[in-house]
């Protein structure tokens, strides 16, 4: 079943109910200010931190869940409502919520008052703008006492939820016109406030929450609201709120626009009070003076709009399959946007207080959006590689304030170096900006060790190649990209993280997944060099990729799949010798993607991983599941059977198996698993997937889970990326090379064809794709001789393909 629809010319998903199963949720916000905001009007907002500078509160494990995020109350007669239900919970006559393109609309109506919230944060502006506009369409004259409320978080939001003893102490705010400031701390070292307002004088307000809630009152009926006042309290300490009441009239047939901000600042260190423990407002007065008026907020979210129509216009596809078209034209690469903000940090799954940037993670994200945002995928790579350390390994993670590797979790998950090959690649692919190989970069952020960025390459290869076991595969370290085979840290203690309490490098765990990566990235890695006039390197680079070749051939097939490792004790994992785990997905995607064996073995390995591993909603991490703890195989056996690594669909790794299909120019193949988690393709399935159907989730719960096919941790997922690089780069096959844009397709046999439109080099390619007799390619009308169209300087080149 469906909770609502897609709007494809709006760029919207329209949710017709509240009662979504989830919390469905979207991101506003592109440079430093960002909100999640919930389908009825939940959420969060933080300054560039999730962590340290959380702007408003958010209840982790709170009921109901979404409670409390922007509340807004309408008061008409005897009745108050919310415009997206929450937090007033009362039934609407209608109500609708409108998820676009960094903005998010609420219908709701009742007794024949509408009100109409869009709610954004316009670019390039460190504030969430609300704009509700409230019309009279009952024929009668309405006198209605409107309540817009925030709940501020004290910055950082572990320290919110955890120091009471201190906190209850030292909220602080000011209250001066339609604003109240949030200044808690300002007094001593911080720098920073932020605000609540509205564009029109209010008639009263409230700043301290449990005035305003009263005594045992949650959101949904707060003291103030039920008796139509503010009591006008000023918080001292406890929980700061801003409250900010009006009363107004409508006439019939007449509308009122009112404009919320609620905004972010930061002020020099010297410029901080106006007078003695007065802020200093100017750049509030400044930020709220661009939102007054609602011709102003409009020509913003013209903007805002502008804005997206030309990030999504460098690729767009029309196949005549409309799930398809909205998947690849718009969700996918607007989630690719939200993995390049948020990487795994803020979303209703993940924190936001927890993990900072992941090196593997990052790596791959920009595989999803280096098309659109080059520059900044430029300096992204250059962020990542300053966290490797001289030797080729790297910290797993870094803070994205102050963009230094993380200590507390250090180093030691082998495949992380091979990503940094793996990005960059693609990024010297997309934009010819070989430059950015002779980056001076750091070492661990040490001022003094800078190398080329292809330095850091090379180590990265090195490092694999010096850090191999027993059969000559590459040794896996804390753990692979599955974070969860731990082979070396046998964690037997409650609570424990299964993959820093320990790494004994044992030296005989090693990875068949590694080694799948090192033969795909090493290759790419070796044409890169050769395009460099670097020939010896390149075939030092090609000889490593053919042992490891040899390596995986010898000992890490096993007879119709990949096996996926060998434990501390040198025992296969992922192979028909052990009784659970025999057979896993990661392995049988990179291999067959490395071309490791050819076709007869790449064949053999995804028919079983489809026999063994396939269900309605893809492929399976692994089969059977594990039913037991294993110290030996860590945190994946932590899992009970069919969840997260324990045996869902990882949906992150299906799109290697879509592109190890390709790689077998099987289209029926790519497209059907391709298709079974799209999202906009299992939307009427909503009651049993539960997360947004515009987005991906991280899993899919498998077979063996009680709740089969119910998916979680939407949002932030590798999954978008590879999706993407899947859809675009393998089904369509439209793929940058160094000197040329190569059009490759790998149809299902029911596709007749395709347009896509792809700006590459700062030429629009426009490219058409059809069956027929006459096969080979035109550019510009002229046949070329092979599938790749050369670079141009022109504005524009015609593509034809015919196949
Ligand atoms: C999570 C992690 C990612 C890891 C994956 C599989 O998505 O962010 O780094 O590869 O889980 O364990
Ligand atoms: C857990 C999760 C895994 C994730 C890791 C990140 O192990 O199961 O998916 O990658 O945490 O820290």
């Amino acid at each position: 079943m469906k909770y609502g629809y897609f709007d494809d010319a709006a760029r919207e998903y329209v949710i017709t109910r509240p009662d979504t199963p989830l919390p469905w949720i979207n991101y506003l916000g592109s440079d430093g200010f960002f909100s999640l905001i919930s389908n009825t009007c939940g959420g969060y907002s933080f300054y560039k931190d999730a962590k340290l500078r959380r702007i408003t509160r958010f209840r982790y494990n709170n009921v109901p869940h979404d409670d409390g995020g922007r509340c807004f109350y309408i008061c008409d007669g005897d009745a108050v409502w919310s415009p997206a239900f929450l937090p007033a919970r009362t039934e609407l006559d209608s109500s609708l919520c409108r998820h676009g393109m960094g903005y998010s609309v609420f219908e709701g109506w009742k007794n024949g008052v509408g009100a109409e919230l869009t709610v954004t944060v316009p670019l390039h502006t460190d504030m969430e703008v609300q704009k509700l506009v409230l019309k009279n369409e009952s024929g009668e004259e309405k006198r209605l006492t409107v309540y817009g409320v925030t709940e501020f978080c004290l910055w950082n939001s572990v320290d919110d939820s955890t120091n009471f003893q201190r906190n209850w102490n030292i909220g602080e705010v000011e209250i001066e016109g339609s604003a109240v400031y949030h200044k808690t701390e300002y007094r001593e070292r911080r720098d920073h406030y932020s605000f609540y307002s509205v564009n029109a004088p209010i008639s009263g307000f409230d700043t301290d929450r449990d005035t305003f809630l009263g005594r045992f009152n949650g959101w949904s009926g707060p003291d103030a609201v039920k008796k139509r006042v503010s009591f006008q309290s000023v918080a001292s300490g406890w929980a700061p709120i801003a409250a900010l009441r009006l009363d107004i009239a409508l006439a019939p047939g007449e509308s009122r626009a009112l404009i919320f901000r609620l905004g972010y600042v930061e002020n020099e260190y010297e410029k901080k009070f106006a007078a003695p423990g007065i802020i200093n407002k100017e750049k509030a007065r400044a930020l709220m003076a661009r939102f007054e008026t609602e011709a102003q907020f409009d020509a913003a979210m013209d903007e805002l709009k502008a804005h997206w129509d030309a990030l999504l216009s460098r690729f767009t596809v029309e196949s005549g399959d409309k799930k398809l078209d909205r998947m690849v034209n718009i969700w996918n690469q607007y989630q690719c946007m939200v993995t390049f903000n948020m990487s795994r940090s803020a979303s209703y799954y993940e924190s936001g207080t927890g993990r900072g940037m992941g090196f593997r993670d990052s790596c791959q994200d920009l595989l999803g959006f280096v098309h659109l945002i080059p520059e900044r995928a430029r300096e992204r790579i250059i962020d990542i590689a300053s966290i490797q350390f001289e030797d080729g390994s790297t910290y797993h993670q870094y803070q994205p304030l102050t963009k230094r590797g993380n200590a507390d979790v250090g180093s030691g998950f082998n495949d992380d170096p091979l990503w940094l090959i793996a990005c960059t690649c693609a990024y010297v692919r997309e934009t010819g900006d070989f430059a950015i190989l002779d980056h001076p970069t750091p070492f661990n952020n040490e001022k003094g060790s800078e190398a080329p960025l292809m330095e850091h390459l090379r180590r990265s290869l090195n490092y694999t190649m010096t850090h191999r076991g027993p059969h000559g595969l590459p040794l896996i370290g804390r753990a692979d990209w599955n974070d969860c085979l731990n082979l070396n840290c046998f964690s037997t203690t409650p609570g424990e993280n299964f993959q820093t309490c320990s790494n004994y490098e044992s030296g005989r765990a090693e990875s068949v997944f590694i080694a799948g990566m090192f033969v795909k990235y090493g290759r790419e890695f070796a044409a890169l060099c050769e395009r460099l006039g670097l020939a010896d390197e390149a075939e030092r680079a090609l000889a490593s990729a053919d042992e490891i070749e040899r390596a995986v051939l010898e000992y890490g097939w096993d007879g119709e799949w990949f096996k996926r490792a060998y434990d501390a004790f040198g025992r296969p994992v992922g192979s028909s010798e052990n009784e659970e785990g025999r057979i896993y997905v990661e392995p049988q995607g990179f291999c067959v993607m490395a071309g490791i064996g050819g076709a007869d073995h790449g064949k053999r390995a995804l028919a079983s991983a489809e026999k063994y591993l396939g269900n309605d909603y893809g492929i399976e991490v692994l089969s059977p599941c594990y039913k037991e703890y294993h110290d030996y195989l860590g945190e994946i056996s932590s899992y009970p059977p069919g969840y997260k690594e324990n045996g869902s669909v990882f949906c992150h790794n299906n799109p290697w198996i879509t592109l190890a299909y390709c790689k077998l120019k099987d289209g029926n193949g790519a497209f059907r698993l391709y298709t079974r988690n799209a999202p906009a393709y299992i939307e009427d399935k909503s009651e049993i997937h539960r997360t947004e159907p515009y987005c991906y989730s991280q899993t899919i719960a498998g077979r063996a889970a009680r709740n089969y096919g119910e998916a979680k941790n939407s949002w932030l997922t590798g999954t978008a990326a590879w999706s993407f690089a899947a859809v675009s780069q393998g089904i369509l096959g439209i793929r940058p090379e160094f000197d040329g844009l190569t059009v490759d397709p790998c149809l299902p046999d029911h596709m007749e064809g395709f347009r896509v439109t792809r700006l590459f080099r700062g030429t629009r390619y426009e490219i058409s794709v059809t069956r027929g007799e006459n096969k080979g390619m035109k550019v510009d009308g002229k046949p070329v001789s092979g599938n790749t169209a050369p670079l141009t300087e022109a504005a524009l080149c015609r593509v034809e393909l015919v196949i």
